[in-house]
């Protein structure tokens, strides 16, 4: 049954959000589980649908996961790793979600050899993995495309090289990363991407015996190691989850605590656009307070990896925007098609243009109710900040790209006194 999301308009976000663990963080975390024999505790899991899919995919392939709860919004994962039986990642499971790539360079490390389904592109752009591929052929890695599969191929083990990137790339820096731990020798990775989550599995890797120096640099070294020991690790906040309720706040002229981390280290080019449209942040024990100044000013904004404005914000800052007070503009630079809910926002009256890589907005007083549709995930947290705001009814279709990110949506938007209705309809 198709479910969708009814917001009542005219709300104002006021109270505390715990912020869970970090989705673009676990995944690659529990990927990386399958490079030792000695298994993994992971804590600070986010309950998601994109997590359960990573541990479908585990356990196809031989892994042994089980799931302690230990709060609503996070679980601890111990994840048994001695005895891999498979070296597949089908289609079925690839397709649903595009970070199941992540398990090519740990199967390929540890097992010599494995067989990764081409995820395909999906709502947000055409998504190729060639400089994941030309990141381990540079490894010495054999690669055959044949069928929809990655056939790879290592059987005298990776051998440490250098390697630019000539463009960032959050989960190819990871995966060649991931693989090079166990390589013969030592890799250069250039132009690596300098993400907060790319750091945390750096550490993560070097809990387990990894020596990887320059993680959070541009430039990251591996000196390859026989094997790794297992870990017990706990996963970084979910900064985007932080950012998407701030914005939350400033739409609906409320205010919110943040806790859960340092988010002003991890967030600073959003905290500073942030400022400029009008919001207010402040420091708080173990989190940030973000409340409104009454008035949203127009600005120009460009996604660009960290520590740039992430594009993993750009739709909810566009719902923002949508009611700044003069005209916008938001340029999208690391995917050619993430404007979809630009067309949704103006069905509740929003006025924005796009052309290529840009859209226009001119702020309006106010939005209105609508249908509309989520586009992807972070563009449903855009309509939901949007139809906060607006008057009267929105009832948001195709719901489900949510639940893939964003854990406890209707117990963390009430513990801000937000009501969100989920319906079930055809
Ligand atoms: N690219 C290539 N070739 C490659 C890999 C990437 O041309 O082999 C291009 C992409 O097409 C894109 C750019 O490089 O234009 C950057 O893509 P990147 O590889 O960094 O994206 P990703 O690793 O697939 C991660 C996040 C995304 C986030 C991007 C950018 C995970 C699991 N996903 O994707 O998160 O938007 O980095 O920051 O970490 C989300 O959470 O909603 C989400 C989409």
């Amino acid at each position: 049954m198709v479910e969708k999301i009814k917001v009542p308009g005219s709300q104002t976000v006021n109270g505390t959000v715990w912020v869970s663990g970090a989705k673009n963080a676990a995944l690659p975390l529990l990927a990386a589980s399958l490079l030792s024999s000695d298994g993994m505790e992971l804590r600070n899991v986010p309950p998601l649908l994109d997590i359960d899919t990573m541990l479908d995919l585990l356990t196809q392939l031989g892994v042994i996961c089980s799931i302690t709860k230990n709060s609503p919004w996070a679980n601890s994962i111990k994840l048994k790793t001695d005895s891999l039986y498979n070296f597949t990642a089908p289609y079925e499971i690839v397709k649903k979600m595009r970070a199941s790539i992540l398990v090519l360079g740990p199967l390929l490390a540890r097992l010599g050899r494995c067989c990764v389904s081409l995820p395909g592109g999906c709502a947000i752009g055409v998504r190729p993995i060639d400089l994941h591929l030309k990141g381990l052929k540079a490894l010495g890695a054999e690669i055959d495309l044949k069928d929809g599969y990655v056939y790879a191929k290592a059987i005298k083990g990776l051998k440490g090289a250098d390697f630019r990137f000539p463009i960032v790339t959050v989960t190819g820096t990871e995966n060649i990363m991931m693989a090079a731990t166990l390589a013969d020798g030592v890799t250069v990775l250039e132009n690596v991407a300098r993400e907060p989550e790319v750091v945390d599995l750096a550490n993560c890797l070097n809990s387990m015996g990894a020596k990887i120096s320059g993680q959070g640099t541009d430039v990251i070294e591996i000196k390859g190691v026989s094997n790794l020991g297992g870990a017990k690790y706990s996963v970084i906040p979910d900064r985007i989850e932080a950012g998407s309720y701030a914005i939350a706040a400033g739409i609906t002229e409320g205010r919110v605590d943040l806790i859960g981390g340092n988010f002003r280290n991890v967030l600073q080019s959003f905290i500073d656009k942030m400022e400029e449209i009008g919001l207010i942040f402040s420091d708080i024990e173990n989190g940030i307070h973000v409340e409104s100044s009454g008035k949203l000013l127009s600005t120009s904004v460009c996604t660009s990896p960290y520590p740039g404005f992430p594009t993993d914000l750009q739709a909810q800052t566009m719902s923002l925007l949508c009611l700044a007070e003069g005209e916008s503009e938001i340029t999208e630079n690391i995917w050619e098609n993430r404007f979809m809910h630009a067309a949704e926002l103006m069905r509740m009256g929003a006025s924005i243009s796009v052309s290529g890589a840009k859209a226009h907005i001119k702020g309006v007083k106010q939005l209105t109710g609508a249908s509309v549709m989520a586009t992807d995930l972070r563009a449903s947290f855009g309509l939901i900040t949007a139809a906060l705001s607006a008057s009267g009814d929105t009832t948001i279709d195709r719901v489900y790209h949510i639940d893939r990110g964003y854990s406890c949506l209707e117990e963390k938007f009430k513990g801000c006194e937000i009501t969100l209705e989920r319906v079930k309809g055809g």
